[in-house]
């Protein structure tokens, strides 16, 4: 079987990105292929670009955090009833590619009715909003919750499904985005103009419930003070180190023990780190959110989808800053104009 993949073939800019056709073997032993039929650009992937994502494959590789397809061909071991079925998963790197081996434990069920590219913005975004809302800060009516980045592809649906919880949501984001927190039913606070920590003591002078934070460095000791007793603070990325020029891992040794040292101290607040696994509450976790996108709960909240060949000025858009929402990749038919 042939297959078109997307290669980033060393650090630089979304230029770097090539494509190249191979062709693709027999599955191995508990594996299958699967069709693409969308794929996810993450914000991973502009840290990739700059060798800042840890764990990250030698260049050059294939990168693409999650996909939505058909599984087209079973390995040894694999029940032949998955054939054709539609599915996705979680791939961390591989998935901007026509066809993909995946281990089937990997796999969860995409519905017939769910548009790919909707799908693929609810896979690993969707499941890490859904668990840190749900799982790690049990975000309840009544609370008053912060969500940094809440323009973002995790932050749209953050923000959406702390809503749908019953919270209030204050979110940050650059100004130009705040008509799309509005839309979430997000209060905006611009992080670029703005000491957030102030601004969002004045929007909530009794304090927060929990605090989403994807940005770390130094602000994050300011956000801290925010909670009010019971509060959590779910500390899940490191942006602001995306320039630092260290090994990968050193921005996030001091990000864990400044979260560590909080969740040991016994002042009744909690701080959490998380990181998206794909264990068996990821399936179930997806189940979850793909049923309140079809309920019309949830918007996917894609903003460009553009087909593979495309990679390079897709991931572009995000290296470029200006989307409010998701991107994905996504085969001819369903793909629009990057305009
Ligand atoms: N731990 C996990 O398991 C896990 C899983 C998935 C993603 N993540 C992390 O989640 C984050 C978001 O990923 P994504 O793919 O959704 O990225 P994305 O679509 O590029 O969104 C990032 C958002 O962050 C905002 N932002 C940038 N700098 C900021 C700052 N200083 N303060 C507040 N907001 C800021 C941007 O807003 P403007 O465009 O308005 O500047 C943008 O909307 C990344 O850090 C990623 O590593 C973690």
């Amino acid at each position: 079987m042939r297959s078109t993949e997307v290669v980033m073939t060393g650090p630089g800019g979304p230029e770097v990105l090539a494509t190249r056709e191979r062709v693709v073997g027999e599955p191995g032993r508990g594996r299958v292929l699967v069709r693409t039929e969308a794929a996810g650009i993450a914000f991973a992937e502009v840290q990739m670009l700059r060798g800042r994502y840890l764990g990250q494959p030698r260049f050059p590789f294939v990168p693409g955090y999650d996909l939505v397809g058909r599984v087209v061909a079973v390995g040894a071991g694999v029940d032949g009833a998955l054939l054709g079925r539609r599915v996705a998963a979680m791939t961390r790197f591989g998935a901007w590619a026509e066809v993909v081996e995946v281990p089937a434990r990997r796999l969860a069920p995409v519905p017939e009715d769910v548009d790919a590219g909707d799908a693929v913005a609810l896979v690993t975004n969707g499941v890490t909003a859904w668990q840190m809302v749900h799982r790690v800060a049990r975000v309840q009516a009544g609370h008053t919750v912060l969500v940094q980045g809440a323009s973002g592809g995790v932050g749209t649906l953050l923000a959406q499904l702390a809503r749908s919880a019953g919270a209030r949501v204050i979110g940050t984001a650059s100004a130009g985005k705040h008509d799309v927190l509005r839309d979430l039913g997000a209060e905006p606070v611009d992080y670029r103009n703005a000491d957030v920590a102030s601004a969002v003591r004045r929007l909530a002078p009794s304090g927060l419930d929990a605090v989403f934070d994807h940005v770390g460095g130094p602000g994050l000791r300011s956000l801290w003070p925010l909670l009010r007793r019971g509060g959590t603070l779910v500390s899940y990325g490191s942006e602001s180190t995306l320039e630092d020029d260290s090994h990968p891992l050193l921005p996030y040794l001091p990000l864990a023990g400044r979260v560590l040292t909080w969740a040991l101290l016994p002042n009744g607040r909690r701080a959490r780190l998380y990181y998206v696994r794909p264990t068996a509450t990821f399936r179930s976790d997806l189940a979850e959110v793909i049923a309140l996108f079809r309920d019309g709960k949830l918007d996917a909240r894609v903003a460009h989808r553009l087909p593979l060949d495309r990679a390079a000025e897709a991931l572009g858009l995000l290296v470029g800053g200006g989307v409010a929402g998701k991107v994905v990749l996504q085969a001819r038919a369903g793909a629009d104009n990057a305009s």
